[in-house]
């Protein structure tokens, strides 16, 4: 089976070609990122980002067929990234994965954005061995997930207000680095002391699976910034104005540093708790942006090993968005004879701005 998938949930505009046969080999994967048309803003604009993604869809689409070395009557079926994200963005691979699937009379299906971050660590290697507990780390979702296969997931755990890959961003923002931040950042705490600042680790309620990363980041922005005047009360003297020493590069590396090993820690203690709530648990399959940091990595990869479960992370290509997750996971859930929603198949797919549970 070979299958186009596309991905236009936010900003980068993506098509592949991966060939399903007992495994995704993945032919193309062109993505055309929009990352320079959002710099100066410090952040994903969505009227930018749709525009973007209609100028530079069929281009991107020609090229990963042409790349894979087909033509598009050589399509079998067409897979495309349908939620969560933004939804003027999202409705141009919508459309577009339309016109395509009914000029070429080939099936549609319709792809969860954050589900396929989970498959990206199949792509071209061997199959996972399920049941696994999931991890996605992205700008978007900080999501933990049971999953009996592929195609069969529970969300279990999710951030209850700031995605991790949007504390880097928002870090690095603080420290005056570029967009997107996480690889600055990551690049910037390799020369800092990550015990220089005790940064809060946020725990929430003892058994809870979910994430929060703003008080983080709000004691960064205190670090940095120091603290706003305390509100005057009556009867009391006024808290004198905090002094924040001045920024220097290696206190702004100790501060990198610092935020890396607290989020790290933040995620490890989530998955900790988690790892009970799928037995027998055979791997830990980890996916998102975020999986590219190497701190992360090798963390996820002590965790695994202590507890003795394989890990399963996305290939450093694969980490960030890609329309070759999109293709695999489209082409499994065709394969896997599951039912579709209205709303997940065919010409009645639709954008969708959530994640599926
Ligand atoms: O998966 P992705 O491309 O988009 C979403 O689905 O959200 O993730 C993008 C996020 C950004 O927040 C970016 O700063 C972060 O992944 N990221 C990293 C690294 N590379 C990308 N964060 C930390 N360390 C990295 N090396
Ligand atoms: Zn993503």
């Amino acid at each position: 089976m070979i299958v186009l998938g596309i991905e236009s949930s936010c900003d980068e505009t993506a098509a592949s070609i991966v060939e399903f046969n007992q495994a995704p080999a993945v032919r193309s994967s062109v993505v055309a990122t929009q990352h320079d048309l959002h710099a100066e803003y410090g952040g994903v604009v969505p009227e930018i980002a749709s525009r973007a993604h209609a100028e530079r869809m069929l281009p991107v689409v020609r090229a990963a067929v042409s790349e894979a070395g087909l033509s598009m009557s050589d399509l079998d079926a067409i897979a495309v990234g349908h939620r969560p994200g933004l939804v003027g963005s999202l409705l141009v691979g919508v459309s577009a994965a339309k016109a395509l699937s009914w000029s070429l009379g080939v099936p549609l299906v319709g792809v969860d954005h954050v589900q396929a971050h989970l498959y990206a660590s199949a792509l071209d290697q061997d199959p996972i061995d399920y049941p696994s507990l999931g991890l996605v780390i992205s700008g978007g979702h900080s999501s933990i997930y049971a999953m009996q296969s592929a195609t069969r997931t529970e969300r279990i755990g999710a951030t209850i207000d700031d995605a991790v890959g949007e504390a880097f961003d928002k870090v690095a923002a603080m420290l005056g680095l570029g967009h997107p931040g996480g690889p600055q950042v990551e690049r910037l705490a390799a020369d800092g002391n990550d015990h220089a600042f005790d940064f809060p680790i946020s725990r929430l309620s003892p058994s809870s699976l979910d994430f929060s990363f703003s008080g983080l980041k709000t004691a960064v922005l205190y670090e940095i910034k120091g603290r706003p005047p305390a509100r005057k009360l009556a009867g009391k003297p006024p808290r004198p104005p905090q002094v924040v020493p001045p920024m220097t590069p290696s206190r702004s590396a100790d501060i990198a540093a610092s935020f890396q090993r607290a989020a790290v820690a933040a995620i490890l203690l989530k998955l900790t708790r988690s790892i009970d709530h799928v037995q027998p648990v055979k791997s830990l399959v980890v996916g998102g942006g975020v999986a590219a940091n190497q701190t992360i990595r090798q963390a996820l990869q002590e965790f695994a090993d202590t507890h003795g479960i394989q890990l399963r992370i996305a290939p450093m290509k694969f980490c960030v968005d890609n329309a070759a997750m999109i293709a695999g996971l489209g082409a499994c859930r065709l394969q896997s004879g599951d039912d579709f929603e209205p709303s997940e198949f065919g010409l009645s797919l639709t954008a969708l701005p959530t994640s599926a549970s």
